[in-house]
């Protein structure tokens, strides 16, 4: 048997499994992993890692937001990123906007993706419980091939009161579908952040002062209790610290089917990054934000006990400057009036290896795990995407352990003017990336060519 394809000699790593070897590809599919595979092309991956594609259940992508707006980077622009670094499949994000009926929304957001160079699946932002919604809306989305619904108990144009997440997470059951949640007390934090504007204390930093810990914890509980009630699956989004964690572990311990994500954000920023010179701040700006790092070093201990079982991006369209960027309103805005969210697509897995595997923190089959086949596993896209192993999409990473990189912005082919870890060293880097049997990215040259990223349905893989 002749492959198409040979990846030759590399170690080949799932997330349980690791063995020296060669991966054999016909066409888009994996075909084969053995020893001496012929292949008609032949990659020399002696020394180098070779694991599934990263798979990014939290990007926000040319997401359409409730004020006109949208996100800067582009299916285009950040399916490159992805790319360069070592990700092949994102979830990300249809927005419910005002007037617009739930269905329309989704197959509008589904159509701009055609311009993603990766496969890419979607989750629908419920941001309203009126009865076209949870009576048409919801349960057509899912059969239409949404991964799932997000839900926000803050932000002025998203949150919803405890009443209304009672009926999404029902409307969720019936449809058999999972919801994640944005865990945030909306009125404490109005309460903060009305405090803080009225002394005068503007600056980035009070950002991260208006969201502490508790104000995530107690909407983490309240959710999980609600889930408790319907008994519906919910998955709290970007989980920032241990003492979250530590609702989740509670709601497990009784029985709550409650799961947890968090970002490489917690691991690798704080709380006093945002406290700098002017407006320097807002590029560390993301909610909940960034907290100390004793928690970063907590929150490790939350993974090994597989109480956080996925690593996302929450990768979100902002550049620093320009019309739509953190500073439009000015750099002496208030902090209130500043969008929320970082970049991170590219930097997800790097970040996530160097602080994970390099510090000893996970092994490299748990770094598999938490990056590529439990995200994969969540949002029903295994097994095509999430390991490596015949009949699975040829998505694959080959992965240069030894390179030492220093961070710079131009090298993450994201449309965003900045990244926050600008100047960061990481060793272990991606050197190429496979989508569906192709070489989409070499040494950080994004290939040319049509895109042909395919919108992922979880009921028709
Ligand atoms: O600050 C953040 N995370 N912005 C993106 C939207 C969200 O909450 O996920
Ligand atoms: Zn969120
Ligand atoms: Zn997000
Ligand atoms: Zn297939």
């Amino acid at each position: 048997m002749t492959y198409d394809i040979v990846i030759r000699g590399g170690t080949i790593v799932t997330a349980t499994d690791t063995v020296v070897g060669d991966v054999g590809i016909n066409g888009r599919h994996v075909a084969a992993i053995g020893q001496k595979l012929e292949g008609r092309q032949v990659i020399d991956a002696a020394g180098l890692l070779v694991m599934p594609g990263g798979v990014d259940g939290h990007c926000h992508i040319e997401q359409d937001e409730a004020d006109g707006t949208v996100h800067e980077d582009t299916f285009d622009t950040a399916s490159a990123s992805a790319l360069a670094g070592g990700t092949t499949s994102v979830v990300c994000f249809s927005n419910q906007l005002p007037g617009r009926p739930l269905v329309e929304q989704f197959e509008y957001y589904q159509a701009k993706g055609r311009r993603s160079r990766i496969d890419y699946a979607i989750h629908q932002i419920v941001t309203r419980a009126d009865e076209e919604t949870l009576e048409t809306g919801i349960p057509r989305v899912v059969e239409l091939g949404a991964a799932g619904l997000k839900i926000f108990m803050t932000y002025d144009d998203f949150h919803l009161g405890d009443g209304d997440i009672l009926k999404v997470l029902s409307a969720a059951k019936r449809a058999n579908t999972l919801v994640s949640v944005h865990c945030e007390n909306y009125e404490a934090i109005a309460f903060l952040i009305r405090q803080y504007l009225e002394r005068g204390e503007t600056a980035p930093y009070f950002h991260a002062l208006s969201r502490p810990p508790v104000v995530e914890r107690e909407a983490t509980y309240r959710a999980t209790c609600l889930a408790e009630l319907i008994q519906q699956k919910l998955q709290v989004f970007h989980v920032s610290c241990p003492e979250v964690a530590h609702e989740i572990a509670r709601g497990k311990a009784r029985g709550v089917p409650v799961m947890a994500e968090t970002c490489p954000q917690y691991f690798v920023l704080k709380s006093e990054d945002m406290n700098r010179e002017g407006f320097e701040g807002a590029r560390y700006m993301c909610s909940p934000p960034p907290r100390t790092p004793a928690d970063s070093l907590g929150l490790w201990e939350c993974v090994r006990q597989g109480v956080i079982d996925v690593i996302s991006s929450d990768h979100c369209g902002y550049s620093y400057d320009g019309p739509r960027g953190k500073s439009r309103h000015g750099r002496d805005a208030p902090f209130s009036v500043v969008p929320n969210g970082i970049p991170g697509l590219a930097t997800r897995l790097p970040l996530i290896y160097d602080e994970g595997v390099n510090k000893g923190q996970i092994t490299l089959n748990q770094f598999v795990a938490l990056v590529a086949t439990n995200p994969a596993r969540r949002y029903g896209l295994y097994p095509r995407k999430g390991s490596i192993a015949p009949g699975f999409d040829a998505d694959i990473v080959l992965w240069d352990p030894r390179r030492s990189v220093t961070i710079t912005n131009s090298m993450l082919h994201h449309a965003i003017d900045y990244t926050p870890y600008e100047g960061r060293s990481v060793t272990g880097w991606p050197v190429m990336t496979l989508s569906k049997g192709k070489v989409l990215m070499q040494d950080n040259v994004i290939m040319d060519g049509a895109p042909e990223g395919e919108f992922l349905n979880p009921r028709a893989l």
